[in-house]
Formats: structure tokens, C-alpha cells, sequence
């Protein structure tokens, strides 16, 4: 993974058909996808169930590219190298799921993974003001996480350019995740962010047997995001 801010289309497979993971990894990268994104939910830290370390190894053989695995867990530090074990390149957990996220981090770049740092809506950017010389990712939280499918909270667009100022120069991702689409694409990447994580507005209307329709939505995607920057 050599950094840059091209805007990268990061598919959740929380919107696949469950029954056809593999192939709908594949799919989803023959039709355009830079990254696949892995939402890993524990029914404590969120109140939805996924899947874990295992399903990303079933996974890995299926993605060519970059496998991001998004930890919506706590406790985070004893599942870390499971899913380091696992195949996963970003791996990123939630500042709000412990007090001690700094360690977290130490952890995963200690696994030889990128890491990455999650704030939910309701958590200032100032939250990772201390951190950023020790992540690879910021990703920002557009809905609150558990499910798929939700509206795109407005105020965090404010938030995303607070983080990019913060940021300055470093080499560091900001990950947008919830509710993006064409219209709400624009905003985003004008205000600072590259990866753009996408469930509902990659996956619908195309399935494995008829995925061109994943193509036109990651194309439309990434063309709104990049017109907007300019
Ligand atoms: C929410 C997840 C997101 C979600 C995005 O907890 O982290 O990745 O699946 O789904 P959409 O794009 O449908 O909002
Ligand atoms: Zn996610």
C-alpha cells in the first residue's frame, strides 16, 4: 500500500448477499473497488452481530487489494491479532471503545498493519489529536455505526475539515463510512476526505450474477467525488 490521496471507492460488504461473500468480493473488485471493507460488529460496542477473524480469512483468498477491517468491538486488544492473523491491511478500532486507545494503535502497527482510528458522530475531532503521528487512518463515522442503509448525519462535514487541517501534511487517510452516496460524495471530498466507504449505494440493483450495476455505482461515486475537489 504506497499512500496517496486519490479518492478510493472502499465497498462495505455489509450491504453483499451474505450467502455469497467470496463472490461478491470478487465482483465488487473486477467492477472498480480500490478496498474491501470488513464491518465487524460485536453486539455490545454496537447493537448489530457480524462476523469475525475467520470470515476475514475466508475473505482474504477472495480480495486482490486492500482488506480494511473496520472493529466495531470492545474489548479491541485481545481480537487484534487474530485479525492481523487473518489477512487484514487497515485495521481500525473505535477511540470511543476503551480507554486506551493509544495502546490499540501501538498494537496494530506492532502486527505490520496500517492503522486506523474510528470516531463516532457524537466524538470531536480533538479526540485524536494526540494519535495522528501514530495512525495511517482517520476514518469519520457519517451515520452511528451498526447497520447499513442509514441517513448521512450533515454536521460531521465540519468535522472532516477540522481533521484535514489537523492533519497538514501527514501521510494519513481520512475514511468517510455511512450513508455515502452521489450526492452526499461531493461534500466529503471537498472537505478533505480520499476513502469513501459505500454499502448501499455500491451493492443496489446488481448482485454476482449481474454485478455491472456495482460498476456504474462505483464509477458515479468516484466521479462526484472527484469533481468536487477540483
Ligand atoms: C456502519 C458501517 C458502515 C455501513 C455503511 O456501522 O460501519 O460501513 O455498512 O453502509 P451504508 O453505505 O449503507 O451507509
Ligand atoms: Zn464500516
Amino acid at each position: 500500500m504506497t499512500f496517496n490521496r486519490a479518492i478510493k471507492i472502499a465497498p462495505s460488504i455489509l450491504a453483499a448477499d451474505f450467502a455469497n461473500f467470496g463472490a461478491e468480493c470478487r465482483a465488487i473488485e473486477a467492477m472498480g473497488a480500490d478496498w474491501v471493507h470488513v464491518d465487524v460488529m460485536d453486539g455490545h460496542f454496537v447493537p448489530n452481530l457480524t462476523f469475525g477473524p475467520a470470515m476475514c480469512a475466508a475473505l482474504r483468498p477472495h480480495i486482490k487489494g486492500v482488506m480494511d477491517v473496520h472493529l466495531m468491538i470492545s474489548p479491541v486488544d485481545v481480537y487484534l491479532e487474530a485479525f492481523a492473523n487473518a489477512g487484514a491491511d487497515v485495521i481500525t478500532a473505535h477511540v470511543e471503545a476503551g480507554p486506551h486507545i493509544h495502546r490499540t494503535l501501538q498494537a496494530i502497527r506492532g502486527l505490520g498493519k496500517k492503522a486506523g482510528v474510528a470516531l463516532n458522530p457524537g466524538t470531536p475531532a480533538d479526540a485524536v489529536a494526540e494519535l495522528l503521528d501514530m495512525v495511517d487512518l482517520v476514518c469519520v463515522m457519517t451515520v452511528n455505526p451498526g447497520f447499513g442503509g442509514q441517513g448521512f448525519i450533515d454536521s460531521q462535514v465540519a468535522k472532516i475539515a477540522s481533521l484535514r487541517a489537523m492533519i497538514g501534511d501527514r501521510p494519513v487517510h481520512i475514511e468517510i463510512d455511512g450513508g455515502v452516496t452521489v450526492t452526499t460524495a461531493p461534500l466529503v471530498s471537498r472537505a478533505g476526505a480520499d476513502v469513501l466507504v459505500a454499502g448501499s449505494a455500491v451493492f443496489k440493483g446488481g448482485s454476482v450474477t449481474a454485478p455491472q450495476a456495482y460498476g456504474v455505482n462505483i464509477r458515479a461515486i468516484r466521479a462526484a467525488a472527484e469533481a468536487a475537489r477540483g
